[in-house]
């Protein structure tokens, strides 16, 4: 499966919109370990559950990280416009090439369909080191659901494995 994303990107997104309209999607459990993820650039904790991903992002946990400068139409996934917060970790990964990233390096990205904030996609480092099990994944396209959840989670690393070497990280430049 992941190879054939690799090969063929699109197919990834014929995956997404098949489970959206089919109504499911694919939960691939938290890490244990991850109750204290220090992702505030005031080191703040969360732990990277369902839930306390949500409780972060209801708060506007994120709203005072770096972000791209304006809503923008998506590159080829995540809906129709959308908006990238990165915290100061991810941040300096990205500017300094510096790769692994380190645990509580984290991205929000607000999915938008003009003018509403109907969404979020959400990917936080939980673990040191390199591979599918240091990051943990979270999508909803409009709460309490989370349809897509968890470490390694399959839909995501479907193309967010094909990393170029930056540690899972796709967007081509952070603010
Ligand atoms: C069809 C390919 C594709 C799939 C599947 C996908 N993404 Fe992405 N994602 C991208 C691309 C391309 C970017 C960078 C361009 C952009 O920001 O639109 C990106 C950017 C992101 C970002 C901003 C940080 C970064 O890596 O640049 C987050 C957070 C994110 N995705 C989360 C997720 C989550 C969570 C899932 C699984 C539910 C997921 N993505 C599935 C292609 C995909």
């Amino acid at each position: 499966m992941q190879s054939a994303f690799r090969r063929v990107p699109q197919l990834g997104v014929a995956v997404v919109l098949g489970a959206w309209l089919s109504g499911c999607g694919s939960d691939s459990g938290a890490d244990p370990e991850a109750v204290a993820v220090p992702v505030g650039n005031d080191g703040k904790t969360i732990t990277a559950s369902k839930d306390g991903i949500t409780a972060f992002l209801q708060q506007g946990g994120y709203l005072t990280w770096t972000k791209e400068s304006a809503v923008h139409d998506s590159v080829r996934s995540h809906g129709g416009r959308v908006r990238s917060y990165f915290n100061d970790k991810y941040l300096q990964a990205r500017r300094g090439s510096s790769f692994p990233m380190t645990v509580g390096a984290m991205s929000v990205k607000e999915l938008y369909k003009d003018p509403s904030l109907y969404g979020y996609a959400v990917a936080v480092k939980t673990r040191a080191g390199s591979g599918a099990e240091t990051w943990t994944w979270y999508e909803t396209t409009g709460l309490p659901d989370v349809p897509y959840f968890g470490v390694a989670n399959p839909t995501c690393e479907g193309c967010h494995s094909a990393d170029s070497g930056r540690d899972r990280s796709l967007t081509a430049t952070v603010p």
